[in-house]
């Protein structure tokens, strides 16, 4: 799987939406340097006219270039744009994935529907679709408002509290493609960031199937593991986090069932592995400042490894 970092993710499109934005971009960009050059090059020419004692016509060119040109070049980009805008759809494809995205202060609820049991998946900052397959977002907020852009992919869309905004995405190549929360929300706003995941088909059903799963680290697990499980009840951790098959309910911070399986953390803000993981619980603060967790700096350093291997199990 490549990560896609590009230099400008808008022009380096991903799929049909994002390929739309590119296009227009590009005559955008062409068209505007074209102008430019020429407009450059008509003033030179008076210029050069005027020191010869040569005659300018500026009335002519005053209506011609300031008034008839951007009449024509405006009204064409206009429908040029409207033409080539993803459309908007109010109901989803037939076969979209539908997959629901709630902001929160300052992460990314995401919600699937198991295709077994019609159960609800809950996760966090990572959004996993298969290749090629329309996804339908439904995009809400609880707080304030948010809004989802990920550049590689398609335009940008708000959330907004109380209502269901949708986008259409679909990824035609697999990567990784960072997204951005694109409405200031608050202190974290910057370290807002989340991950599309674009998967193979057969890949992103195997994962589907993974996550619908309850965690496995269960109370019969390794002695080691239990360690970390001890901790994480005894800081009371279950008041804002969710981990299926250990602590069902809150849903105040990111659910973590199988957060070992995620590529990031904090929002995209480190990446996902022992180190930063540690780094993350025992200093909240400094890796996102505003960040609601508090940090878990006063944890020994035996009862912080054992929470990290603990949680990094949860594949
Ligand atoms: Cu959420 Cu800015």
């Amino acid at each position: 799987m490549s990560s896609a970092s590009t230099l400008v993710p808008v022009l380096s499109p991903a799929g049909p939406a994002a390929q739309a934005i590119a296009e227009v971009s590009w005559v955008l960009i062409t068209g505007a340097t074209l102008l430019f050059v020429g407009t450059m090059a008509l003033l030179a020419w008076a210029l050069f006219r005027k020191r010869r004692g040569g005659e300018v016509r500026s009335l002519w060119w005053l209506a011609g270039g300031g008034l008839v040109l951007p009449l024509v070049v405006l009204t064409a980009l206009f429908f040029y744009s409207l033409h080539r805008a993803p459309p908007w759809k109010a109901v989803p494809p037939a076969d979209a994935l539908v997959i629901s995205v709630t902001g929160r202060m300052w992460w990314w609820e995401i919600r699937y529907r198991d295709p077994v049991s019609g159960a609800t998946i809950t996760t966090a900052n990572e959004l996993r679709m298969p290749v090629g397959r329309p996804v339908y977002l439904g995009l809400s907020s609880a707080e304030v408002i948010h809004s989802l852009w990920i550049p590689e992919l398609g335009g940008k869309m708000d959330m907004v509290p109380g209502r269901v905004n949708h986008l259409l995405l679909q990824a035609s190549r697999a990567g990784v493609y960072r997204g951005q929360c694109a409405e200031f929300c608050g202190e974290a706003h910057a370290r807002m960031a989340l991950h599309a995941v674009a998967m193979e088909a057969g890949e992103f059903d195997a994962w589907l199937a993974g996550q619908a799963r309850p965690a496995v680290v269960s109370s019969s697990s390794a002695v080691s593991l239990q360690a970390g499980r001890a901790v994480f009840e005894g800081q009371k951790c279950a008041v804002c986090h969710t981990v299926r098959g250990v602590a069902e309910g809150s849903k105040l911070g990111p659910d973590l069932t199988h957060v070992g399986s995620r590529l990031f953390i904090a929002s995209g803000t480190l990446k996902n592995g022992p180190l930063e993981m540690k780094q993350w619980l025992a200093q909240v603060h400094e890796v996102k400042p505003g960040a609601r967790m508090p940090s878990y700096a006063r944890l020994s350093e035996g009862d912080l490894d054992a929470l990290v291997q603990w949680l990094g199990a949860s594949k």
